[in-house]
């Protein structure tokens, strides 16, 4: 039997995104890569801005004044998250600086958060900023 290419067409738009979705968010693929290029240039050990390293999940997750910024399961109580979704006018905006990320990142990241914030420890989930001389977490 031949597929018409309008039912082939309804299936790129409709099925291939929804199985896409269904799978969790990968970290090294999908997570890692955006806070090394847009995140950890301004959060790491000698630029602690807003008082956050990123580096690595068990500097994200130390203790500051301001509460945690990733609370698992709970993207709506992470700030990690919700910095992400503020109008580019909010101090608390990020990144700080340059253009916003894009939806699929802000979307990647809320999923993640929302399935855990699993983020392995160790040489795969340590971050090495990109732009700066900084040393390894
Ligand atoms: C150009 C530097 C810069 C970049 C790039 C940047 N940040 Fe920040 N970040 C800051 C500064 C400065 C603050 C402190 C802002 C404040 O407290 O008003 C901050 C604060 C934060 C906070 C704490 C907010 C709070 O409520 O305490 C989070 C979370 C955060 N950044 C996440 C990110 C993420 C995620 C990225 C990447 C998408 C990012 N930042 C990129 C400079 C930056």
């Amino acid at each position: 039997m031949k597929l018409s290419p309008f039912l082939t067409l309804i299936c790129l738009a409709a099925c291939r995104p929804a199985a896409a979705d269904d799978s969790p968010v990968d970290f090294m693929r999908q997570v890692k890569p955006v806070l090394a290029d847009r995140c950890v240039e301004c959060h790491n050990s000698e630029n602690l801005l807003g008082d956050l390293n990123l580096q690595s999940r068990t500097l994200a997750m130390q203790k500051r004044k301001e509460g945690p910024v990733i609370v698992p399961k709970a993207p709506e109580k992470s700030p990690l998250y919700l910095v992400l979704t503020l109008p580019p006018a909010n101090d608390k905006a990020m990144p700080a600086t340059a253009h916003r990320l894009p939806k699929t990142d802000v979307e990647n990241f809320r999923r993640w958060i929302k399935e855990g914030a699993h983020w392995p420890e160790g040489r795969d989930g340590a971050i090495i900023p990109r732009k700066a001389k900084t040393k390894e977490p």
